[in-house]
Protein backbone atom coordinates (compact mmCIF):
# COMPACT_ATOMS: atom_id res chain seq x y z
CA UNK A 1 0.00 0.00 0.00
CA UNK A 2 1.41 3.45 -1.26
CA UNK A 3 1.28 6.37 1.66
CA UNK A 4 -1.10 7.98 -0.72
CA UNK A 5 -3.61 5.20 0.65
CA UNK A 6 -2.31 5.07 3.67
CA UNK A 7 -5.15 8.45 4.83
CA UNK A 8 -2.43 10.84 3.60
CA UNK A 9 -2.58 13.62 5.81
CA UNK A 10 -1.62 16.81 3.95
CA UNK A 11 -4.80 18.46 4.77
CA UNK A 12 -4.62 17.97 8.49
CA UNK A 13 -2.72 21.18 10.63
CA UNK A 14 1.05 20.18 11.30
CA UNK A 15 1.86 19.80 14.62
CA UNK A 16 4.98 21.14 16.47
CA UNK A 17 5.31 20.26 19.97
CA UNK A 18 8.61 21.34 22.30
CA UNK A 19 9.57 18.47 24.81
CA UNK A 20 11.46 20.32 27.33
CA UNK A 21 12.30 17.03 29.35
CA UNK A 22 14.05 17.91 32.29
CA UNK A 23 14.79 21.20 31.79
CA UNK A 24 13.97 24.84 33.80
CA UNK A 25 12.60 25.97 36.78
CA UNK A 26 9.11 26.83 37.38
CA UNK A 27 9.90 30.68 36.87
CA UNK A 28 11.98 29.82 33.93
CA UNK A 29 9.70 27.78 32.64
CA UNK A 30 6.40 30.31 33.36
CA UNK A 31 9.35 32.50 31.00
CA UNK A 32 10.15 30.27 28.20
CA UNK A 33 5.97 29.52 28.01
CA UNK A 34 5.20 33.11 28.10
CA UNK A 35 7.98 34.03 25.43
CA UNK A 36 7.00 30.98 22.67
CA UNK A 37 2.91 32.07 23.39
CA UNK A 38 4.42 35.80 22.21
CA UNK A 39 6.90 34.44 19.59
CA UNK A 40 4.15 32.21 18.16
CA UNK A 41 1.53 34.77 18.08
CA UNK A 42 1.06 35.50 14.34
CA UNK A 43 1.87 31.78 13.01
CA UNK A 44 -1.23 30.32 12.18
CA UNK A 45 -1.88 27.12 10.45
CA UNK A 46 0.10 25.09 12.70
CA UNK A 47 -0.78 23.36 16.29
CA UNK A 48 1.68 24.32 19.13
CA UNK A 49 1.88 22.15 22.35
CA UNK A 50 4.28 22.33 25.17
CA UNK A 51 5.32 19.54 27.38
CA UNK A 52 6.62 20.97 30.42
CA UNK A 53 8.21 19.04 33.23
CA UNK A 54 4.58 17.80 35.53
CA UNK A 55 5.23 20.48 38.60
CA UNK A 56 5.43 23.51 35.25
CA UNK A 57 1.80 22.16 34.28
CA UNK A 58 -0.78 24.05 36.38
CA UNK A 59 0.70 27.23 36.51
CA UNK A 60 1.30 27.12 32.51
CA UNK A 61 -2.76 26.67 32.44
CA UNK A 62 -2.86 29.58 33.73
CA UNK A 63 -0.52 31.41 31.60
CA UNK A 64 -1.75 29.99 28.47
CA UNK A 65 -5.41 29.69 28.78
CA UNK A 66 -7.60 30.92 26.09
CA UNK A 67 -4.38 31.29 24.20
CA UNK A 68 -3.08 29.12 20.92
CA UNK A 69 -0.37 27.33 22.21
CA UNK A 70 -1.74 23.82 23.90
CA UNK A 71 -0.06 21.96 27.05
CA UNK A 72 0.25 18.23 27.59
CA UNK A 73 2.55 16.25 29.53
CA UNK A 74 5.92 14.46 29.11
CA UNK A 75 4.27 10.95 30.79
CA UNK A 76 1.58 9.95 32.42
CA UNK A 77 1.01 6.80 34.66
CA UNK A 78 -1.83 3.76 33.39
CA UNK A 79 -3.72 3.08 36.82
CA UNK A 80 -5.89 5.88 37.63
CA UNK A 81 -5.11 6.25 41.36
CA UNK A 82 -3.74 4.10 44.00
CA UNK A 83 -0.12 3.54 45.84
CA UNK A 84 2.08 4.47 43.10
CA UNK A 85 4.37 6.76 44.80
CA UNK A 86 5.84 9.38 42.22
CA UNK A 87 3.46 8.30 39.78
CA UNK A 88 0.74 10.70 37.90
CA UNK A 89 -2.42 9.84 37.06
CA UNK A 90 -4.13 11.37 33.33
CA UNK A 91 -7.07 11.75 35.35
CA UNK A 92 -4.85 14.52 37.42
CA UNK A 93 -4.15 16.43 34.19
CA UNK A 94 -7.51 15.92 32.34
CA UNK A 95 -9.94 18.68 31.53
CA UNK A 96 -7.03 21.27 31.75
CA UNK A 97 -4.34 19.51 30.56
CA UNK A 98 -4.53 18.49 26.42
CA UNK A 99 -1.75 16.28 25.55
CA UNK A 100 0.25 13.10 27.33
CA UNK A 101 3.50 12.29 25.71
CA UNK A 102 3.96 8.35 25.85
CA UNK A 103 6.68 6.10 24.65
CA UNK A 104 9.56 8.35 24.69
CA UNK A 105 12.94 6.41 23.80
CA UNK A 106 14.28 8.07 27.17
CA UNK A 107 11.50 6.19 29.03
CA UNK A 108 12.19 3.43 27.45
CA UNK A 109 15.63 2.96 26.94
CA UNK A 110 16.55 5.15 29.96
CA UNK A 111 13.66 3.95 32.74
CA UNK A 112 13.37 0.39 30.96
CA UNK A 113 9.76 1.58 30.11
CA UNK A 114 8.33 -1.64 27.83
CA UNK A 115 6.40 -1.89 24.69
CA UNK A 116 3.52 -3.20 26.97
CA UNK A 117 3.81 -0.87 29.70
CA UNK A 118 3.64 2.12 26.72
CA UNK A 119 0.74 0.63 25.43
CA UNK A 120 -1.03 0.88 28.62
CA UNK A 121 0.10 4.20 29.02
CA UNK A 122 -1.79 5.29 25.81
CA UNK A 123 -4.64 3.42 26.40
CA UNK A 124 -4.98 5.17 29.84
CA UNK A 125 -4.43 8.33 28.72
CA UNK A 126 -6.67 8.12 26.04
CA UNK A 127 -9.84 6.56 28.61
CA UNK A 128 -9.07 9.79 30.36
CA UNK A 129 -9.66 11.90 27.79
CA UNK A 130 -6.09 13.09 26.63
CA UNK A 131 -5.12 13.64 23.38
CA UNK A 132 -2.16 11.94 23.12
CA UNK A 133 1.54 11.34 21.25
CA UNK A 134 3.64 8.22 21.44
CA UNK A 135 7.09 7.96 20.76
CA UNK A 136 8.52 5.25 18.88
CA UNK A 137 11.80 4.41 17.23
CA UNK A 138 14.82 2.37 16.54
CA UNK A 139 18.32 2.48 17.93
CA UNK A 140 21.71 2.80 15.79
CA UNK A 141 22.12 -0.85 16.16
CA UNK A 142 18.91 -1.78 15.55
CA UNK A 143 19.09 0.47 12.16
CA UNK A 144 22.69 -1.16 11.09
CA UNK A 145 20.93 -4.51 11.33
CA UNK A 146 18.09 -3.88 9.11
CA UNK A 147 15.21 -3.92 11.89
CA UNK A 148 13.94 -0.65 11.83
CA UNK A 149 10.78 -1.34 10.21
CA UNK A 150 10.26 -4.79 12.58
CA UNK A 151 11.21 -2.50 15.92
CA UNK A 152 8.87 0.77 14.70
CA UNK A 153 5.72 -2.22 13.91
CA UNK A 154 6.61 -3.89 17.18
CA UNK A 155 6.22 -0.65 19.05
CA UNK A 156 3.55 0.18 16.84
CA UNK A 157 1.66 -2.81 17.64
CA UNK A 158 2.18 -3.07 21.47
CA UNK A 159 0.72 0.56 21.86
CA UNK A 160 -2.64 -0.46 19.99
CA UNK A 161 -2.83 -3.55 21.26
CA UNK A 162 -4.98 -2.54 24.77
CA UNK A 163 -7.56 -1.27 22.64
CA UNK A 164 -10.90 -3.01 21.13
CA UNK A 165 -10.82 -0.37 18.31
CA UNK A 166 -8.19 1.60 17.27
CA UNK A 167 -8.62 6.04 19.04
CA UNK A 168 -10.06 8.49 16.12
CA UNK A 169 -7.29 9.85 14.26
CA UNK A 170 -7.96 13.17 16.18
CA UNK A 171 -6.99 12.42 19.11
CA UNK A 172 -3.60 10.63 19.14
CA UNK A 173 -0.19 11.43 17.26
CA UNK A 174 2.68 8.99 16.28
CA UNK A 175 6.17 10.96 16.81
CA UNK A 176 9.07 9.10 15.39
CA UNK A 177 12.45 9.61 16.95
CA UNK A 178 15.17 7.62 15.93
CA UNK A 179 16.96 6.97 19.29
CA UNK A 180 20.34 7.87 17.20
CA UNK A 181 18.93 11.55 16.55
CA UNK A 182 17.79 12.58 20.25
CA UNK A 183 20.08 15.41 21.06
CA UNK A 184 23.28 14.15 18.41
CA UNK A 185 22.80 16.71 16.69
CA UNK A 186 22.55 13.94 14.10
CA UNK A 187 19.23 14.30 12.26
CA UNK A 188 17.55 11.71 10.11
CA UNK A 189 18.00 13.03 6.46
CA UNK A 190 14.41 14.10 5.06
CA UNK A 191 14.38 10.90 2.96
CA UNK A 192 15.40 8.56 5.83
CA UNK A 193 12.89 10.21 8.08
CA UNK A 194 10.31 10.62 5.06
CA UNK A 195 10.44 6.44 4.59
CA UNK A 196 9.75 5.39 8.03
CA UNK A 197 6.82 8.16 8.75
CA UNK A 198 5.32 6.14 5.93
CA UNK A 199 5.55 3.49 6.92
CA UNK A 200 3.78 4.17 10.12
CA UNK A 201 1.31 5.82 8.56
CA UNK A 202 0.90 2.26 6.11
CA UNK A 203 1.13 0.40 9.46
CA UNK A 204 -1.45 1.51 10.81
CA UNK A 205 -3.99 1.34 8.27
CA UNK A 206 -2.92 -2.04 6.92
CA UNK A 207 -2.44 -3.54 10.55
CA UNK A 208 -5.26 -1.46 12.81
CA UNK A 209 -7.41 0.10 10.41
CA UNK A 210 -6.46 3.69 11.84
CA UNK A 211 -6.23 5.93 9.07
CA UNK A 212 -5.86 9.66 9.18
CA UNK A 213 -3.29 9.97 12.19
CA UNK A 214 -0.08 12.56 11.76
CA UNK A 215 3.28 11.41 11.99
CA UNK A 216 5.96 13.66 13.52
CA UNK A 217 9.35 13.42 13.13
CA UNK A 218 11.68 14.20 16.04
CA UNK A 219 15.62 14.06 16.81
CA UNK A 220 18.21 17.22 16.30
CA UNK A 221 15.47 19.22 15.07
CA UNK A 222 16.43 22.97 14.22
CA UNK A 223 15.51 25.95 12.41
CA UNK A 224 18.46 24.89 9.84
CA UNK A 225 16.66 21.60 8.79
CA UNK A 226 12.95 22.14 9.67
CA UNK A 227 11.62 23.26 6.58
CA UNK A 228 13.51 20.27 4.15
CA UNK A 229 12.06 17.73 6.71
CA UNK A 230 8.93 19.53 6.59
CA UNK A 231 8.63 18.92 2.91
CA UNK A 232 9.10 15.42 2.75
CA UNK A 233 4.74 14.50 2.56
CA UNK A 234 4.47 12.27 5.29
CA UNK A 235 5.88 14.52 7.94
CA UNK A 236 3.24 16.09 9.92
CA UNK A 237 5.24 17.95 12.23
CA UNK A 238 8.00 17.68 14.87
CA UNK A 239 8.39 16.80 18.50
CA UNK A 240 11.68 19.44 19.25
CA UNK A 241 13.57 19.05 22.14
CA UNK A 242 16.89 21.14 22.90
CA UNK A 243 15.36 23.71 20.24
CA UNK A 244 12.01 24.28 22.02
CA UNK A 245 13.71 25.64 24.91
CA UNK A 246 14.78 28.73 22.75
CA UNK A 247 11.41 30.11 21.86
CA UNK A 248 12.77 32.43 18.96
CA UNK A 249 13.65 29.27 17.13
CA UNK A 250 10.86 27.17 18.47
CA UNK A 251 8.55 29.81 16.54
CA UNK A 252 10.70 29.14 13.64
CA UNK A 253 10.37 25.79 13.63
CA UNK A 254 6.74 26.23 13.92
CA UNK A 255 6.55 28.67 10.91
CA UNK A 256 8.35 26.14 8.72
CA UNK A 257 5.75 23.69 9.80
CA UNK A 258 2.74 26.50 8.93
CA UNK A 259 4.58 27.24 5.90
CA UNK A 260 4.48 23.38 4.25
CA UNK A 261 0.39 23.02 5.45
CA UNK A 262 0.02 26.12 2.91
CA UNK A 263 1.90 24.80 -0.17
CA UNK A 264 0.58 21.27 0.83
P1 LIG B 1 16.33 16.85 20.45
O1 LIG B 1 15.53 17.76 19.55
O2 LIG B 1 17.05 17.59 21.54
O3 LIG B 1 17.22 15.94 19.66
O4 LIG B 1 15.29 15.92 21.22
C1 LIG B 1 14.31 15.27 20.49
C2 LIG B 1 13.36 14.65 21.42
O5 LIG B 1 13.68 13.71 22.12
C3 LIG B 1 12.01 15.22 21.50
O6 LIG B 1 11.16 14.41 22.23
Amino acid sequence: MSAADAGGTSDRLPLVAGNWKMNTTVEEGLRLASDVRDATRDVGGVEIVVLPPFTHLWPLRDLLRGSHVQLGAQDVFWETAGAYTGEISPLMITGWCDFALVGHSERRHGRGETDVQVGRKFAAAIAAGLSVIVAVGETESERDGGQTSSVIDRQLDAAFQPFSAPPNADVFVIAYEPVWAIGTGRTATPDQAQEVCAHIKARLVERWSAPGARVLYGGSVTVENAAALFAQRDLDGALVGGASLRAAEFAAIATAAAARARVA
